[in-house]
């Protein structure tokens, strides 16, 4: 992934604009990631100027910077509704001729399960990304987030399906990355993933998977921030 400058102020631009469709008493599903963290920024600065929004952060990482950003949060369970999400993407099926077209690989950060509940929740799920995250085919591994006891029975139904499964390592210590949620993630390499959605149902009925990293037929808009502007794809 590119991280210039020019990649930044895409990702800023995408993340700032989608913050001005969150309205006066929004609740808001707040994504995880750099390019999320734009429009939580955004979304503070409007909360300053008076607008009245609950956020439902997505991880630790989220609540942090909502928290942060002057962001009043809540939870699934104490609210009726969700009215908007705003969430990055790892990738993004970028072919409107495609069955996949606007399927997503989330869970760089691990993240995948609760953001894949709130977005699925929301009214309005908005992706926010650069331009690198667009794709006509994915080729990416699917993180899965796994139970700490059946990552190696996981790993072996991976296998099954052709995958190659890597448990994520912690970059700065020895051991496992683990989730908020507690749990383990296997990043899964299929060369290629054909059907996405086929995939992804496959990969929810396996025993011990708690969730993983495919969004398909969730996302409603597309904001791809430019260096000079915002590609909104409904
Ligand atoms: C976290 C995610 C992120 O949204 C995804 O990794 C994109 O991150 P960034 O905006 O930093 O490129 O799915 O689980």
């Amino acid at each position: 992934m590119k991280t210039d400058g020019g990649t930044a102020a895409a990702k800023r631009r995408a993340g700032e604009r989608a913050a001005t469709a969150v309205e006066d008493d929004f609740v808001v599903g707040l994504g995880t990631g750099s390019t999320a963290a734009y429009a939580i920024d955004a979304i503070g600065a409007a909360v300053a100027d008076g607008l009245d929004v609950r956020g439902i952060p997505t991880s630790f990482q989220s609540r942090q910077r909502a928290l942060e950003a002057g962001i009043a949060l809540t939870s699934l369970d104490a609210v009726d509704r969700v009215d908007l999400a705003i969430d990055g993407a790892d990738q993004v099926v970028d072919d409107p001729g495609a069955d996949a077209h606007g399927a997503l690989i989330k869970g760089g950060g691990g993240a995948h399960a609760r953001e894949k509940l709130v977005d699925a929740t929301a009214e309005r799920f908005v992706v926010v990304v650069d331009p690198s995250k667009l794709t006509a085919r994915f080729d990416r591994s699917v993180p899965v987030e796994v139970l700490p006891d059946a990552y190696t029975v996981v790993a072996d139904r991976v296998r099954d399906l052709e995958g190659e499964p890597t448990l994520r390592s912690a970059k700065h210590k020895d051991g496992p990355v683990v989730t908020d949620n507690g749990n383990l993630v296997l990043d899964c390499e299929f060369d290629p993933i054909d059907d996405p959605g086929h995939l992804a149902a496959t990969l929810s009925g396996i025993p011990g998977v708690v969730e993983h990293g495919l969004f398909v037929d969730l996302a409603d808009t597309i904001y791809v921030g430019l260096e000079d502007g915002v590609d909104v794809r409904e």
